[in-house]
């Protein structure tokens, strides 16, 4: 049986072209027992009318803030206090950039922003407007409000253009939808990850780093948080905001991060070695600013401890992830860090493909544990924090 079965899911239907597939999404959660009412945008309403979704859900469709009658009936409050799930599928460009505001200008926003409930959203549209930078920010602000974005595949769009924008076919959601209401082992743990690059001081105002963005770390605190994990990140100077619902500590060097991750991880459950920690500092950081001098200059470095291996020989309360970026012979390099570190897990990333990495959105990994190989194909970091999450869970619980 699915744990859907019983659930009350409001599925939200926005003026996407994809509109029609939300018929299959209402069937298949119906036929899982789910009681579905669906609330429609009036850009909805141009592309499937309601009395199908009133068909297929057994129920009357709501459409109109602004409207007494509906108000006397069940409005916007009651709405989003009914709901145990809202799935908004098609979820437009449009309809992504109110709920990313908090605007309240239509009954499917105005019940979003009144409703405990979780939040899913599979995005639809043109390949254009899906890469835009408006479309991309309000994507990151709607993932630090803790909704769950589902999607977009990649494939031939109505339009006629070919990219990523396309709407997850329904069962793909149901699948998510499901994921998200299963029990999650790592409720209740504490999960701490390290993130981003360090710092090392050359002098006041000059330092060594690294192009490390943070992305996978901060993806990987949003999915341990939404797993019901208490989750800390211990985060180099990175461009990203806080996620919802973790604690920060934000740190410079090496040495800095070392302390924090020592001192969170000596309660923790899990630790998560996201960080591009630099591997050399300058042996000496120089009190005042380094004055031109000669045509040469040399720098004596020092090496750095290794954060991961300190923090894994705490003890085997922990259960420790490594990340491993190789540029050559993966697997092998990976799984011989995986022993040497003493990890339960690496993550193997190939950066030698330059579109995917370092400050990209995607990422393409294998997972080895002590007895497994587990490749993820291309996809977005979000995406591949969440099966991350997914295969500690599994791990620890066996
Ligand atoms: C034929 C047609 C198809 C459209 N398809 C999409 C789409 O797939 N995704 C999208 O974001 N906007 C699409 N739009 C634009 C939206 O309908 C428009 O932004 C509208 O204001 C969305 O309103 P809503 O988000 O309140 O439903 C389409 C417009 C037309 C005319």
């Amino acid at each position: 049986m699915s744990n859907l079965s019983g659930q009350k899911i409001i599925v939200g239907v926005t003026g996407g072209i994809a509109a029609y597939k939300s018929c299959e999404l209402i069937r298949r959660l119906a036929d899982r027992g789910a009681l579905v009412k669906v609330v429609m945008t009036p850009g909805a309403e141009a592309f499937v009318t309601p009395l199908t979704f009133q068909a297929l859900s057994g129920s009357p469709v709501h459409t109109d803030l602004l409207d007494p009658e509906a108000e006397a009936g069940m409005g916007h409050i009651e709405l989003a206090r009914w709901a145990d799930k809202i799935v908004i599928a098609p979820a437009t460009a449009n309809f992504l950039a109110r709920l990313s505001q908090g605007r309240a200008e239509d009954l499917l926003s105005t019940v979003c922003l009144a409703a405990k409930a979780d939040i899913s959203v599979a995005p639809s549209m043109n390949q254009a407007m899906w890469i835009n930078a408006a479309t991309q920010k309000n994507l990151s602000l709607i993932e630090q409000l803790g909704i769950n974005i589902v999607g977009p595949d990649s494939g031939d769009q109505a339009c006629g253009d070919i990219g990523l924008g396309r709407m997850t076919e329904p069962m793909k959601i149901i699948a998510a939808l499901e994921l998200d209401s299963a029990s999650n082992p790592l409720t209740g743990k504490k999960v701490v990850i390290t993130a981003g690059p360090t710092l090392e001081a050359l002098d006041p105002v000059r330092y060594l780093s690294n192009h490390s963005s943070g992305k996978m770390g901060y993806a990987i605190a949003m999915a341990s948080v939404r797993a019901g994990a208490e989750t800390v990140l211990v985060s180099g100077p990175v461009n990203l905001d806080c996620p919802l619902g973790v604690k920060r500590i934000e740190v410079t060097s090496c040495a800095e991060m070392q302390s924090a991750a020592m001192a969170e991880a000596a309660k923790a459950d899990v630790f998560i070695a996201t960080a591009a920690v630099a591997d050399y500092r300058p042996e000496q950081a120089s009190p005042q600013k380094i004055k031109k001098h000669g045509n040469e200059m040399a720098i004596k470095l020092v090496r750095n401890p290794d954060i991961l291996a300190k923090v894994a020989a705490l003890g085997d309360h922990l259960f420790c992830v490594g990340f491993a970026a190789e540029s050559e012979k993966l697997i092998e390099n990976a799984s011989k860090k995986l022993i040497s570190k003493n990890l339960n897990l690496i993550v193997a990333n190939d950066i030698s493909d330059q579109s995917i990495g370092f400050g990209s959105d995607e990422n393409a990994v294998t997972l080895i544990g002590p007895d497994f190989e587990l490749e993820l194909g291309k996809s977005h970091k979000r995406l591949i924090a969440r099966k991350i999450l997914e295969v500690i869970g599994e791990e620890i619980t066996k």
